[in-house]
């Protein structure tokens, strides 16, 4: 087995890196202060091409495999994790989605100003009352008399970029009574009448990342903008979800290192009795246990990532190793910043460091895309083939 990267995924690592710490780094602290949007950094990712790392060129995208994305993923949220939600939801929630069942003239609209990064995509799943039972959405599509639109009402929550957005991929029951069976996929412009933004959502971490609720009040939405058939949406947002999810376990490794890192140079530096901590058994025993974690949680979104695309070319789910790798990477980012915070001290928490940071958006990996609880539900269901 060659764990080695080729020549495209080195290049975009390093490119990462770059822009990582020259543009992200510096201002992190800024953002998660202000929770402002950081425009014109993902402006800038969109330029070097990380707002659609696997679009293919033709749709505007950089054609490059799903490791490439991990590669990126990890090393922006080493540096931010708020950045990298909103690019891992910009490209594995809103375009690949688009990209794998779109129709020509729908990846044209709706991808391409999207993974050039001119435009931000979303992706609405979750409503008010049903966050983790996905399937038992209310939002209800209702197709038109004559046949040409739809008419949507209803809510949807935590919506990831909802309020900078212009496109969104949503998800919409048009018959309740069907469960996951009803649901449909739609594209729609939210510069249209009827797409109403709710307040920006304080949050504990990620706080550069916005999130809100978004109201339908009579939205109409052309039949042409249907992705799929009717009653294919909910297997999309779960075909989906298997993508994003191996995002979130790269961002997680991203957070993971980055406490990690900032605990090795600590405990190379900090004194205490006469010695470095670093020298002190107990601080290597939690140092050693991070290592461990990390490279294990990378591995697993590495083979996840291998998977996707083996998977997309067999026309096989990789369900399982997403959900793995997204339960490990989450878990281990969330152990390494309390492990970081711990080491550090009373350093770890105060806003001097960026640990706290750490400590605050590690929990996030844990909740979005499916808890660590519906991982495992998910892994056992398939392992097992019980429900
Ligand atoms: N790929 C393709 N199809 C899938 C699938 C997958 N991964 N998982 C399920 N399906 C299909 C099933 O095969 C089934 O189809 P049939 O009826 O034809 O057999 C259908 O979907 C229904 O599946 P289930 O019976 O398993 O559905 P369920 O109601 O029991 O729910 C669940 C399954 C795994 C719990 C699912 O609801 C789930 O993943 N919940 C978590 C939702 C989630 O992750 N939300 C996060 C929102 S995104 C986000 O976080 C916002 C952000 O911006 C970051």
């Amino acid at each position: 087995m060659d764990f080695s990267l080729n020549d495209d995924q080195q290049m975009i690592q390093a490119a990462a890196r770059d822009f990582a710490s020259q543009e992200i780094a510096p201002t992190a602290r800024q953002f998660d202060e202000s929770g402002e949007f950081p425009l014109a950094n993902i402006r800038k990712a969109g330029e070097l091409g990380f707002m659609g790392v696997e679009v293919p060129e033709q749709y505007g995208g950089a054609g490059l495999d799903p490791v490439s994305f991990c590669l990126m993923i990890e090393e922006v949220a080493a540096a931010d994790a708020a950045h990298s939600t909103i690019i891992s939801v910009n490209n594995s929630l809103y375009c690949n989605g688009i990209v794998q069942f779109g129709t020509e003239a729908q990846r044209q609209q709706f991808v391409r100003p999207i993974a050039t990064g001119a435009e931000i995509g979303c992706y609405g799943l979750t409503e008010p009352q049903s966050g983790s039972d996905a399937g038992n959405m209310r939002t209800r599509a209702t197709l038109s008399a004559d046949g040409s639109h739809y008419v949507v009402n209803g809510k949807k929550s935590w919506i990831t970029s909802g309020p900078v957005a212009r496109y969104m991929l949503l998800f919409a029951t048009v018959d309740p009574a069907r469960g996951p069976k009803g649901v449909t996929a739609f594209l729609l412009d939210t510069q249209q009448p009827g797409y109403v933004r709710g307040r920006t959502e304080p949050k504990l971490g990620i706080r550069a990342s916005a999130t809100c609720e978004v109201e339908f009040a009579n939205y109409r939405l052309p039949v042409a903008n249907r992705l799929g058939e009717e009653g294919q949406g909910f297997q999309i947002a779960m075909t989906v979800l298997d993508a994003g999810r191996i995002g979130i376990a790269a961002q997680a490794v991203g957070i993971a290192r980055a406490a990690y890192e900032a605990s090795v140079q600590y405990a190379r530096e900090r004194k205490a009795f006469g010695s470095t901590i670093g020298s002190f058994q107990m601080i290597q025993a939690k140092i050693a246990d991070m290592k461990c974690r990390l490279d294990a949680a990378r591995l697993l979104t590495w083979r996840a990532a291998w998977h996707k695309r083996e998977a997309a070319r067999q026309g096989t789910r990789n369900t399982t190793e997403a959900s793995v790798a997204k339960l490990f990477a989450s878990e281990t980012a969330m152990y390494c910043a309390h492990q970081a915070v711990q080491i550090h001290g009373g350093m770890g928490y105060s806003q001097e460091l960026p640990v706290e940071r750490y400590f605050r958006d590690a929990k996030i990996t844990e909740i979005y895309e499916g808890t660590s609880e519906i991982q495992r539900l998910v892994i056992a269901r398939q392992e097992t083939g019980l429900r």
